[in-house]
């Protein structure tokens, strides 16, 4: 028996074998768990989806297009997994977006309002927005998960406004946690990764730099790998940490608690 057994839900956000969302699918499925896929529309990303869905051992993946930037793509999701599954038990979002045009150096305060607004709606708003049409369809005891980053709490240069848009996911969590709570006795939690080599990582100004002050820094003298952020995530999606809601669980060699 593992942790997920028994247990089905949606992976969003695999794009790539680097995707932090490949990884927590390799860690639900190793713990015995059933995993649905989304993939940005159009034939070419359900292909690279279902290719990484495979290579994890999943034939014939569940697949389903949706950019949630779009309600009605949404609500389409969750309405076939109701249709098909009647309830689910979790939901990974593992999704984010800003215009890396923003993400450099002394690019923060003049980003424009509408990569302002497109970054919190891709990155944070759609966490409330999937929590919301998760609730038709979460079990009683059902959990959610997305992902955060430092940059939310502190300034790290070069995160610019997506340390703005991770801000405003770790307040949806806490509201959410409550509305999923009481509403449904379901939870929902962030874990704050430390830095992963993956393609959304490539868009962040002086990210090496970043990745390079880990080792010499963190309590843990190294970077941490996706997997690692992948049992976490089949831990807070688990029954083992059921008295657990609104909270962010750090993956980060320990960077996150350092004062110097
Ligand atoms: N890589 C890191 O260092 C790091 C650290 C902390 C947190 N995170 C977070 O982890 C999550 C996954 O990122 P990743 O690093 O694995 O990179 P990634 O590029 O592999 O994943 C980003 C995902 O967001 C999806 N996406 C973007 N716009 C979308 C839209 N409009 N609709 C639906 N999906 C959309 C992409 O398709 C992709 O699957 C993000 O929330 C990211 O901010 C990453």
């Amino acid at each position: 028996m593992g942790l997920m057994t028994g247990k089905r839900g949606l992976v969003t956000g695999v794009l790539h074998e680097t995707s932090i969302a490949t990884a927590i699918a390799r860690s639900l499925l190793r713990e015995g768990a059933e995993c649905c896929f989304t993939h940005l529309p159009g034939e070419k990303m359900e292909r690279r989806t279902r290719r990484i869905a495979e290579a994890l051992g999943v034939a014939n993946p569940w697949l389903q297009p949706m950019d949630v930037g779009s309600d009605e793509e949404i609500a389409a999701c969750f309405a076939r997994m109701g249709a098909e599954f009647g309830s689910i038990d979790y939901v990974v979002h593992c999704i984010a977006f800003a215009d890396k045009d923003w993400l450099k150096l002394g690019k923060f305060a003049a980003t424009p309002r509408a990569v302002f607004a497109n970054a919190l709606d891709i990155s944070a708003y759609s966490y409330m927005a999937m929590g919301h049409h998760a609730m038709s369809v979460l079990k009683d005891g059902g959990s959610m998960i997305g992902l955060s980053y430092y940059g939310a709490e502190k300034a790290v240069p070069g995160y610019n406004v997506m340390g703005v848009a991770k801000a405003a996911l770790e307040a949806s969590n806490r509201y959410l946690a409550v509305e999923l709570g009481r509403g449904k006795n379901a939870r929902c939690n962030l874990i704050s990764a430390g830095p992963i080599k993956t393609l959304s990582a490539g868009a962040v100004g002086g990210f090496d730099e970043i990745l390079n002050r880990i080792p010499q820094t963190a309590p843990l003298p190294r970077n941490i790998v996706a997997d690692e952020v992948g049992d976490a995530a089949a831990f807070l999606l688990s029954d083992l940490s059921r008295g657990t809601t609104g909270q962010v669980l750090y993956v980060d060699s320990g960077y996150s608690i350092m004062g110097l």
